[in-house]
């Protein structure tokens, strides 16, 4: 523990007093960017660092990483070098601990998760959305929930939790969708419930509002950049491509619905964000957004979110 960077010893101090770290299967952030050089999340048994751009020698660097990921109670470690922010994938990117798991599991909320490597920058899960999953559970019961860009379907497995009647988790990538599935089906929730569809979002709104389909809460959670696929190869950028989706998702919302819309776009403040959901029509709710150990002193929030309700 002496020989790990002050700064990391106090993040994980301080993650010490808010968090359980003893609990095996537990997800924490770690560091967040108390050192910009990397973050660090906990994935159970496993922490998984994000490395930015480092002077030091890689085998002086995995020493800490080995140390660190024992001080936070983990075994293994994974490290993903963003040299690029992780734009360009190359190989060579990634190392990990000498017995590191490809496959494993953690719990978020009560929720048992498959995390792998191999698959991306991220194992599986983004965990600065913990809170706003947590309020989809809360807000769900009873009702029919579309859950756009749904990745591993983290918040569609939230609604399911929460009771929701059905679930549609969307995402243009039929890969992450069949994982969704895997996780859907290790928490006893792969029901009648739910349905995936490996669509655009955009088109997939569209047709709901051509056949009369409608919610009472979407989640709206897109990418900054992502590319289309099958008869749709658009991409969709966040500044230029949220307005007009959230606009439609308003026109397939039950009479008091709701849209959770939130994105991590750099170029928007979270002030900036919100005034062009509100420029959309309706009232602004504030979410829960990042939990404290997804924020940083003097580091602006990357996570944006908040809560449209139409009018
Ligand atoms: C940032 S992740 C979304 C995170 C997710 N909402 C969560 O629960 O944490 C982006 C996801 O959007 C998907 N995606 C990108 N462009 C898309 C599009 N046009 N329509 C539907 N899904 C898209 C990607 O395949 C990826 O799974």
């Amino acid at each position: 523990m002496s020989l790990l960077p002050t700064t990391w010893q106090d993040a994980l101090a301080h993650r010490q007093r808010h968090f359980d770290l003893q609990d095996p299967d537990m997800c924490v952030r770690l560091l967040h960017g108390e050192d910009p050089s990397l973050r660090c999340d906990r994935f159970g048994s496993v922490c998984w660092f994000y490395e930015y751009a480092t002077g030091q020698p890689a085998a002086a660097r995995q020493l800490l990483y080995e140390s660190f990921t024992r001080a936070a109670g983990a075994r293994h470690w994974h490290v993903h070098a963003m040299r690029d922010r992780g734009r360009h994938p190359q190989p060579g990117q990634h190392t990990e601990s000498a017995d590191a798991p490809r496959s494993w599991r953690a719990t978020e909320n009560q929720q048992l998760f498959e995390l792998r490597a191999g698959t991306g920058q991220s194992p599986g899960l983004f965990l600065d959305q913990r809170d706003n999953r947590a309020w989809v559970r809360q807000h769900t019961q009873g009702a029919r929930i579309l859950n756009l860009f749904a990745y591993t379907g983290g918040f569609g497995l939230a609604a399911l939790a929460g009771g929701a009647l059905e679930v549609v988790q969307v995402d243009v990538s039929p890969p992450y969708l069949d994982w969704a599935r895997v996780n859907a089906a290790l928490n006893g929730l792969d029901s009648d419930r739910v349905q995936y569809s490996a669509v655009d979002a955009r088109l997939l709104v569209a047709g709901c509002r051509r056949k009369g389909r409608r919610f009472d809460g979407i989640i709206c959670d897109p990418p900054s950049f992502g590319r289309g696929r099958g008869s749709n190869r658009r991409v969709f950028r966040v500044e230029q491509d949220l307005e007009e989706l959230v606009r439609e998702c308003r026109e397939i919302l039950e009479p008091g619905g709701w849209v959770l819309v939130s994105c991590n776009f750099e170029g928007w403040t979270q002030a900036r964000f919100e005034s062009v959901v509100r420029g959309i029509g309706g009232t602004i709710e504030s979410a829960p957004g990042a939990g404290q150990d997804c924020q940083a002193a003097g580091v602006p929030p990357l996570l944006k979110s908040c809560v449209l309700r139409p009018a």
